[in-house]
């Protein structure tokens, strides 16, 4: 508990100090059931034997290069995604919201240059987290995150959650619509199978990018290795990070074929 790390949170009255699987210590050796799990970070608990070995061979041998760099473990990391969702191409970064903002950054180039230049507004819902990088917090449909830092980024509308009626106000200037499949900032919301398939129908109608976020439903979270395996409904654009790491910082996004392959790599 010091002053020199910025409130940005209220944090417990708890100095954590040591995990095993489930079970967390404090300073004094009390010991909790960690419930929160990091918000679904944790999926695998503290310290496993084979994260630690994994991590600390890697910190022996290569700590990083630049993205200029082909690394062996990345490529197949990206492989095993693609093969467990479905064909597209990954991109990693080192979070949830970053995988977010690269996604809508992806659907508005993709938008841009195969439909119109005005094709660039975005849609989310009610009561969604998406992360709080500018353009996340911006999609946000939560307003506590945002209302401090306003102006956020334009072009955006926030659609009631599971209403398929309102989904007629995606319209064709719409580049993407941003969705989790089970909500989780305001209590545990699942998305109705039926509305789902009536967004992705919508989606196509006007020619917006679909994406998925599985922050916190991805990597094993709800039972099957993706929410949207529920649903039997895919995306254009999956994005991921929290359990991909298990506390170590990484997430991405994976983007169908059609749209991945429109990156520049100049
Ligand atoms: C659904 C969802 N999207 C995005 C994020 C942001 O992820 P991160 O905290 O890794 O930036 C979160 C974090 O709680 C989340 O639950």
């Amino acid at each position: 508990m010091t002053d020199f790390l910025l409130d940005t949170y209220a944090r417990f009255p708890i100095l954590a100090s040591r995990g095993k699987g489930a079970i967390l210590w404090d300073e004094q050796g009390k010991e909790y059931l960690d419930f929160l799990s990091g918000i679904a970070v944790t999926n695998l608990g503290h310290c496993h034997e084979k994260l630690i070995k994994i991590v600390t061979e890697q910190a022996k041998t290569l700590w990083h290069v630049s993205n200029f760099f082909h690394l062996k473990k990345q490529e197949e990391l990206a492989e095993k995604l693609v093969s467990s969702a479905f064909p597209g191409k990954v991109f990693f970064g080192n979070s949830g919201a970053e995988a977010n903002e690269g996604a809508l950054k992806l659907a508005r180039k993709h938008t841009r240059e195969h439909f119109s230049p005005t094709k660039t507004k975005t849609v989310s819902f009610s009561g969604s987290f998406h992360g709080r990088t500018f353009w996340a917090l911006s999609v946000t449909g939560k307003d506590r995150f945002g209302e401090k830092f306003s102006p956020l980024v334009g072009g955006h509308k926030v659609l009631p959650y599971n209403s398929i009626q309102d989904l007629e106000k995606i319209n064709t200037d719409v580049s993407s619509v941003i969705v989790e499949l089970i909500q989780g900032e305001r209590g545990v919301y699942p998305a109705d199978a039926e509305w789902i398939a009536s967004l992705r129908k919508r989606c196509d109608e006007v020619g917006a990018v679909l994406i998925f976020d599985e922050v916190q439903t991805g990597i094993g979270r709800t039972g099957t290795m993706w929410a949207f395996e529920h649903f039997n409904i895919q995306p254009d654009i999956l994005t991921f990070a929290k359990a991909l790491g298990n506390g170590f910082p990484i997430g991405g996004f994976l983007a169908s074929k059609n749209i991945g392959g429109i990156i520049w790599t100049g």
